[in-house]
């Protein structure tokens, strides 16, 4: 008897475990179903190579910028503190190289440019000591070449030229110069200046309306003539004629929660990559060809752990790999293709 019981019961259990599993899984169905709707479809294009670099005790500042000299595969980083190497070059393989501290005071930006011939890094110097208010050139061994702008005296001035807080630059192949100062302070200026620092154009109002500036941060320069720039303040990306300096149009709806503070086209020119500081984010926005920019449009977000804070990035035209200068962790991070999501370079 008392088996015939446990045999009901077991098959009651059975039963109702049959009839549970399948309104559960259909639930299942139903769930993915209406979560999959509403979602903005994003895709994931990037993976962070934990392995770079080898040695990170080698970050022993505040990281503030990082350029890539995709031709020779080095790294640049400049970062600041006391008694430490202000500028520390790396391989894109994550080897360290070297460093030098010499006539560097308070790096906030820099690039990379190099020919056959020569290689060049360019920092901008925002400090208030002799070296400061200035935006500097240097060889890959940390040789001082140029100095841009009127050293130890901060300014508005023109001629001779003088900057505050120089932010950012860009350099073509030409040897044009785009610099955006500032990081806040006396200017809001965009700057193009020839291989020998004549003034082609300038943009250097304060204010909210087209070609003025809110602590205009970081600059770039597409390949169909167009110079982009992340105007932090004002929440949005304004875009130039690299030629004559027109105003040719603004992104400002991708910025809604917070400004962008850095800019750089991944190298097959599909995408525009940004950070976003306070938010500790990078947006990877789909960037128009040629004519009217169209609406900003996010593809990709990568989301950094809270505090990483990314101040300025920079892209390898060889590899495609993203290197972001992070001022809260204090380090900084590659974040490679992953394979297939640029079909055009390796
Ligand atoms: C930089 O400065 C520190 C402290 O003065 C010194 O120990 C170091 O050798 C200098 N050079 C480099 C490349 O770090
Ligand atoms: C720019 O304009 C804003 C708003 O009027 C003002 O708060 C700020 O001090 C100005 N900056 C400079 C450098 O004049
Ligand atoms: C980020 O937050 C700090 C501290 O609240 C603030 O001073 C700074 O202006 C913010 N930066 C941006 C880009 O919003």
């Amino acid at each position: 008897m008392a088996r015939l019981w446990l045999w009901a019961g077991g098959a009651g259990l059975f039963l109702a475990l049959l009839v549970l599993r399948s309104r559960f899984s259909g639930c299942r169905v139903l769930q993915e179903f209406a979560f999959r709707i509403p979602r903005r479809t994003e895709e994931v294009l990037y993976r962070l190579d934990v392995g770079w670099p080898t040695h990170p005790e080698h970050f022993t500042g505040t990281t503030f910028c990082v350029a890539v000299d995709s031709l020779n595969g080095l790294v640049y980083v400049a970062q600041r503190g006391d008694n430490i190497p202000k500028v520390l070059v790396f391989t894109e393989d994550g080897y360290f190289l070297r460093g030098w501290n010499d006539t560097v005071d308070t790096p906030h930006g820099m690039f990379a440019t190099s020919t056959p011939q020569e290689q060049s890094i360019w920092i901008t110097d925002v400090g208030s000591g002799s070296f400061g208010h200035t935006v500097k050139k240097y060889n890959s061994f940390g040789d001082l070449v140029q100095v841009v702008g009127t050293p130890g005296k901060r300014g508005t001035g023109l001629n001779p030229l003088q900057f505050d807080s120089p932010a950012e630059l860009y350099v073509e192949d030409t040897g044009d110069l785009y610099i955006v100062d500032g990081d806040g302070g006396l200017n809001n200026r965009l700057i193009k200046l020839s291989q020998d620092l004549m003034m082609l154009w300038l943009h250097g109002e304060n204010g909210t309306g087209p070609a003025q500036f809110s602590i205009p941060h970081s600059v770039t320069v597409d390949s169909s003539g167009r110079v982009w720039v992340a105007d932090r303040g004002n929440k949005r990306v304004q875009v130039f004629d690299k030629d004559t300096g027109a105003w040719l149009g603004a992104w400002t709806s991708c910025f809604t929660e917070e400004g962008p503070s850095s800019v750089r086209f991944t190298p097959d020119g599909k995408y525009l990559v940004v950070a976003q500081l306070n938010l500790s984010r990078l947006l990877v926005v789909a960037a128009p060809p040629v004519g009217d920019l169209g609406p900003c449009s996010v593809v990709s977000t990568i989301q950094l752990a809270d505090q990483v804070l990314p101040h300025l990035l920079d892209v390898s035209a060889e590899t495609g790999a993203v290197y972001v200068a992070e001022i809260g962790a204090k380090q900084v991070q590659k974040y490679v293709p992953l394979e297939g999501s640029f079909p055009s370079f390796r």
